[in-house]
Formats: C-alpha cells, sequence, structure tokens
C-alpha cells in the first residue's frame, strides 16, 4: 500500500527553540516511517514581514541544518527550501483567481500580524505578501497533493483555506486535488518561561524562550528564572507556570520524576527548587545529543547545500507534475514543461 502523504512547513526564524521542538518538529521526526513526509523551510512566506535579506539567507539555511540535527531523515522524507521549488509560486497565482478576497480578509493571522507591524505612523507598511500569505500556504500543501498536514490550532483556519481552494478548483476545472486534512497527534504545547499565560515564541524576547541548541549554563539559568507562581496561594490547582514545567518534563518523557513531583505537588509539599532542577536535567539530556549532531553537520556546509539542492530537486519533480496537470485544467499552455 502506498503511504499517505504529510505536507509540513516552518518559516526561517532563526534558531528552533524548545516550544518549535515539542510542539510540531519532534512529531514530524516520529512520523517518517509511516507517512509519505514532504517538509519545507518557507523562505519566501519570511518576506511578508519586514525582514533583513543577510538575515533571511542564514536563517533559512540554520532551519534546514536544525530540522536535520532534530532527525528528520533525507533517506526517509523531503526537506525543501520554499524558493528552490519556483513552482510554489507560479501555482499561487493561479490560486490568487481561485481564493477571494472575502475569505482572505477573514483570516486572523493577517489581522494579528498587519497589528504586530510598528505602527510608525507615518510608516506602518503591510505588504500584499502579508494578505495572500495564506494562498502561498494552500500551494505549498496542494502542490504535493497533501493528504495530511500537522498543524497547531494557530493554523487551523489556513489550513481550511486550503481546503476550499481544493475543493473550488476541483469543482470549477475537474477533480484533481485531495482534500488535505489536519493530522491531530500528541504533542505538547510550551508556554513562555517569564509569562506562561502565553505561548513560547521568540518574539517575546529572550527570556521568555529556551533555544533547543543552546548551552546549558543557559538552559538553567532560564528555567531557573522561570515564572512559577504569582505569591498568592492557590489550593490545589496548578499556577499556568508550574503546569508548564511539569508539561516539560512529560514531553522530555520523563515519567517517574514527573509522578513523584506531581505526587509532591498534590501534597503540598513540591518545591519549585526540585521542579526546577528536574525540568532543566531534562531539557539537558535531551538537547545535548542534537546539539552534537548539529555540531557534526555543521562541518560539511557544502555538503549541507547540496544536501539541499538535491532534496529541493526531488520537490520540484513532484511539484512540476502538478503544475502541468494543473496548467492543463486551467487553459494555460503546456508545451515545454
Ligand atoms: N504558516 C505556517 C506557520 O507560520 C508555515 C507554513 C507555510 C505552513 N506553509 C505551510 C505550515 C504549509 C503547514 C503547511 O507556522
Amino acid at each position: 500500500m502506498t503511504k499517505k502523504r504529510v505536507l509540513s512547513c516552518i518559516q526561517p526564524t532563526g534558531e528552533i527553540h524548545i516550544g518549535n521542538y515539542f510542539g510540531a518538529i519532534k512529531n514530524w521526526v516520529n512520523i517518517q516511517d509511516r507517512y509519505d513526509c514532504v517538509y519545507g523551510v518557507v523562505d519566501l512566506h519570511a518576506m511578508t514581514m519586514p525582514y533583513d535579506p543577510h538575515m533571511l539567507r542564514e536563517n533559512t539555511i540554520q532551519m534546514a541544518v536544525d530540522l536535520l540535527a532534530c532527525g528528520i531523515d533525507p533517506e526517509k522524507s523531503i526537506l525543501f527550501i520554499q524558493s528552490l521549488v519556483p513552482q510554489h509560486t507560479e501555482l499561487t497565482w493561479i490560486f490568487n483567481c481561485v481564493a477571494s478576497y472575502g475569505e482572505l480578509s477573514r483570516m486572523t493571522q493577517f489581522k494579528d500580524k498587519s497589528e504586530q507591524i510598528e505602527d510608525g505612523s507615518k510608516n506602518k507598511f503591510i505588504s500584499a505578501g502579508l494578505f495572500t500569505y495564506p494562498v502561498l500556504q494552500a500551494a505549498d500543501i496542494l502542490i504535493y497533493r497533501a493528504n495530511f498536514v500537522p498543524v497547531g490550532k494557530d493554523q487551523e483556519q489556513h489550513l481550511e483555506l486550503s481546503r476550499n481552494i481544493a475543493v473550488r478548483f476541483n469543482n470549477q476545472f475537474g477533480e484533481y486535488f485531495p482534500e488535505p486534512k489536519p493530522l491531530l497527534t500528541e504533542t505538547s504545547k510550551v508556554m513562555s518561561l517569564a509569562d506562561p499565560t502565553k505561548k513560547m515564541s521568540k518574539s517575546l524576547g529572550e527570556k521568555h524562550y529556551i533555544g533547543l541548541f543552546e548551552e546549558e549554563n543557559s538552559i538553567r539559568k532560564k528555567v531557573k528564572s522561570a515564572v512559577t507562581d504569582t505569591g498568592e496561594s492557590q489550593g490545589n490547582s496548578m499556577s499556568p507556570g508550574v503546569e508548564n514545567l511539569f508539561n516539560l518534563i512529560k514531553a522530555c518523557e520523563k515519567q517517574e520524576p514527573y509522578e513523584q513531583l506531581l505526587k509532591d505537588f498534590n501534597q503540598g509539599q513540591l518545591r519549585y527548587k526540585d521542579l526546577k532542577e528536574v525540568t532543566a536535567d531534562a531539557l539537558v539530556e535531551i538537547t545535548q545529543p542534537l546539539k552534537e549532531k548539529k555540531n557534526e553537520l555543521l562541518k560539511d556546509k557544502a555538503g549541507i547545500e547540496k544536501l539541499l539542492d538535491d532534496l529541493s530537486g526531488k520537490a520540484r519533480e513532484i511539484a512540476k507534475e502538478t503544475l502541468f496537470e494543473v496548467k492543463k485544467l486551467t487553459g494555460l499552455p503546456v508545451r515545454n514543461l
């Protein structure tokens, strides 16, 4: 039986943090045998917000290296760089004419991100790319005719739009695209250490996240200063900060210490110092081998670039087939493809 295809992508935001890892990447690694996996680093998406060209190029390679270090296996999966598969942008144009202005206007991420762009009163610039961002995302998914997309809550609306585009395309031009469905797997949502009511994110600032490849000392320091509770006793309910540390221990699969600490908590005997120590130890243990793998990979930068070119070439082959069929269906010339 042929395997179903899974597609997912990540923006090149710089070094992966433990929230990315436990919330998504670890799962990407785990499902590589069960599915035909295609993963992408979406540099074109990163251009929708103000950015620095030099950083974009650096971060794109960095993200690809990080994914390989985490265990994305080029023998099993395709790992591509989005801009190296130009068919994505071509399909985006075609989809721009299938998606409606109205549905794009309802995308909550567009509203959130356009508000994030600093209001320098006169200089507030919101690119049209930010508006059509979800159409490019639909092209990422549909160009590989993916069956499943592992996504978090924040991307559900975009996936729904991708499904709508697929259905509308099929109705208008003929049945071609499978409807991509969310792949629901158990992942851990990691919250900010300094403000555990918010999801861990680099944009919140240095003390809010832990980089997956951060030095041991720095990991320990950040865990030590993690917000636990706000002072007042809360009876038996766990404060968000404490819950976050418990979740991290669980995400690191430290079942025994987890249960012991939980028992302490339930008996009102938990010492935050112990909780933090166990958390820090678990994180250091999990991240150590990944760091070593990354250092190993970085010894051969030219080799990495060649690997990414080759894998993007594989992605291009699939993308070309799709575009050929799409052009046939939509009335565009298909000579010389
Ligand atoms: N928009 C996604 C994010 O910010 C990244 C992304 C781009 C993506 N294309 C995709 C995710 C296709 C899944 C499938 O996280």
